[in-house]
């Protein structure tokens, strides 16, 4: 092609040296526009207001200078299928609409320099597999849609200079098809966001922002109160249990791989059921239910009914109000405790004997334990009991006698209802929750707990730390306005308000991940569990 570009720049020359409007230079039979001179295969044209209509049939090469048209429409040029160049430099473009080469299969050089252009359509260059120049240069380019140049196979050269591109989320595409494209490329200038003023986008790795937001959108409601939720796999499928007071169930939801949503799959019925929750040992599930009356269960899965059927009865003769259940394991041995919330009551710790489960250990008498939760501490094993009469006590487990035994407490912490341990990196936090006044966030440093961020709490009987792919979050309920959901900014070590949610009454927010997906259980004591799909949302164009 370099025959071409060379007769062009002979004609352009010739043509600015005689100045225009030289009318025919070209055959006779081409009627050649007045603002233009035409050869056979060349059409220059100076000043003018639209593109030449009649042409020779096999013209190679068309500019098109100081003109005044403002956008290159769809398929603007196809009446000239064999242009092997076109140059529309110096007129007033700014925009360059989608399948504007359409109908040009040949060519090979595309100039639009020194114009307004501020952006061009997604497909402004379908189709040209053969282009191998292309220059935008001069031009207001803050940024380009991605997969712009996807269709350019034959890229040789690319020319982006003298733009003010913004190298923010939007540059992000261009950034990294700069690292693997073939083609060479001007350099590209930014001319923002302030930081990365002056530099060459060329050179970047990577942005200053990750480009990357979330939401939670909804995805499905269940019709029944809750007061827990859980979740287990078991067998490639997942699946949830609702603790459903108001129709007397452990609901057993499964993921449906096929209609993409949650649906019923058992029921273990019973009275007053406040806690459903699974343990899997030896690839047996076993769920623990808990009830105000009647008894606590253990059920288990039988794979052949696809049911769960009563496994053993839970002695609990010193629990009257079981408020939560927390499972865990200390080296080989599994656990289960039972808070207690009733005045006389004590928590109580079960332990797997291989056969069943069997009371092992009794806890903190007449404090009305609202929650409890296992962590480990500098490697060893800790329970945290939250309760309504006093603050959150800290068992330490005892290799010796094989007990807990109290360690000590969290000193100002009263009233709170529940405590839920999270880790974000290497750093242990705590996420402690007050029904009225503020939650707290606590933090494990130097053998204690220090308080490091205070939630208002309006009506709160959760606050839950969760997290999906390096994003951390709090989900803080209230039975009098809406649930917040907080997320942690790891830069200035706090978390930020990022959404609202209403649920009436939440007690409970459960994570619950599918092999593709990720979701939110919001339980809801007066109305419906809510399922929140977490997404992520791309901020590059
Ligand atoms: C293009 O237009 C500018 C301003 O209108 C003018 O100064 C210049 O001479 C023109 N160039 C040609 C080649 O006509
Ligand atoms: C660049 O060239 C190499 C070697 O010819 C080829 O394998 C690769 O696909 C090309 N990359 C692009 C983005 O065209
Ligand atoms: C479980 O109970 C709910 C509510 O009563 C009902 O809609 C659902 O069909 C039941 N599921 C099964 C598998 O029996």
């Amino acid at each position: 092609m370099l025959a071409v570009i060379k007769r062009y720049a002979v004609i352009v020359s010739t043509v600015l040296l005689c100045l225009v409007p030289s009318g025919h230079t070209g055959k006779k039979a081409v009627k050649c526009p007045s603002s233009c001179s035409c050869s056979k295969e060349s059409i220059i044209c100076v000043g003018s207001s639209y593109v030449p209509r009649s042409t020779p049939g096999d013209v190679s090469s068309l500019s098109i200078v100081n003109g005044t048209f403002s956008e290159v429409r769809e398929a603007m040029f196809a009446h000239m299928p064999s242009l092997q160049l076109l140059l529309l430099n110096s007129n007033a473009l700014t925009t360059i609409k989608d399948d504007a080469f359409s109908g040009l299969p040949h060519l090979e050089y595309l100039f639009i320099e020194n114009n307004k252009i501020e952006t061009a359509s997604k497909y402004s260059f379908r189709g040209l597999r053969d282009l191998t120049h292309l220059s935008l240069a001069n031009n207001n380019i803050k940024a380009l849609p991605r997969d712009l140049f996807s269709d350019l196979d034959s890229l040789i050269e690319l020319d982006l200079r003298g733009n003010a591109f913004e190298c923010d989320c939007r540059a992000k595409w261009l950034m990294t098809w700069l690292k693997n494209t073939n083609a060479s490329v001007s350099d590209i200038l930014c001319a923002g966001p302030e930081e990365m003023k002056g530099k060459r986008l060329n050179d970047m790795t990577s942005l200053h922002d990750e480009c990357i937001s979330t939401d939670f959108i909804p995805l499905q409601s269940v019709t029944t109160e809750s007061l827990s939720v859980d979740t287990f796999s078991h067998k490639n499928d997942v699946y949830v249990t609702i603790a459903a007071p108001n129709i007397e169930s452990c609901m057993v939801l499964q993921w449906d791989h096929i209609e993409m949503n949650f649906r019923s799959y058992d029921n273990i019925t019973g009275q007053s059921i406040v806690g459903c929750k699974s343990v899997i040992i030896q690839n047996l599930v076993f769920m623990i239910v808990a009830q105000l009356f009647g008894g606590s269960h253990i059920y288990k899965f039988d794979e052949d009914q696809s049911k769960f059927t009563k496994f053993q009865d839970i002695e609990v003769s010193k629990i009257s109000k079981p408020n939560d259940i927390e499972t865990f394991q200390i080296g080989d041995e599994w656990f289960f405790i039972i808070a207690d919330s009733s005045k006389a009551g004590l928590s109580t710790l079960y332990k797997w004997n291989g056969k069943g489960f069997y009371s092992y250990q009794s806890l903190h008498e007449w404090f009305r334990d609202t929650d409890a939760e296992f962590v480990n501490l500098d490697g060893k094993a800790h329970l945290i009991l939250a309760s309504r009469s006093q603050v959150p006590v800290i068992y330490q487990w005892n290799k010796g006698t094989q007990k807990f035994i109290q360690q000590g407490e969290i000193p100002n912490m009263e009233d709170v209802v529940a405590v839920k341990a999270f880790w974000i990196k290497e750093d242990l936090y705590l996420a402690m929750t007050r029904y009225i006044g503020d939650s707290k966030v606590l933090h494990w440093t130097a053998k204690h707990f220090s308080e490091v961020q205070a939630l208002p709490s309006r009506g709160s009987m959760i606050l839950q730390p969760f997290s999906f792919k390096d994003r951390y979050y709090l989900a803080l309920g209230s039975d009098y306005t809406f649930s917040q959901v907080y997320l942690w900014n790891a830069e200035d070590k706090v978390f930020e308000r990022f959404k609202e949610v209403y649920i009436q009454a939440p007690r409970s927010f459960t994570v619950v991940s599918t092999y593709r997906r990720d979701f939110i259980f919001a339980s809801s004591f007066k109305g419906s569990t809510q399922i929140f799909e977490h997404i992520i949302i791309d901020l590059s164009l």
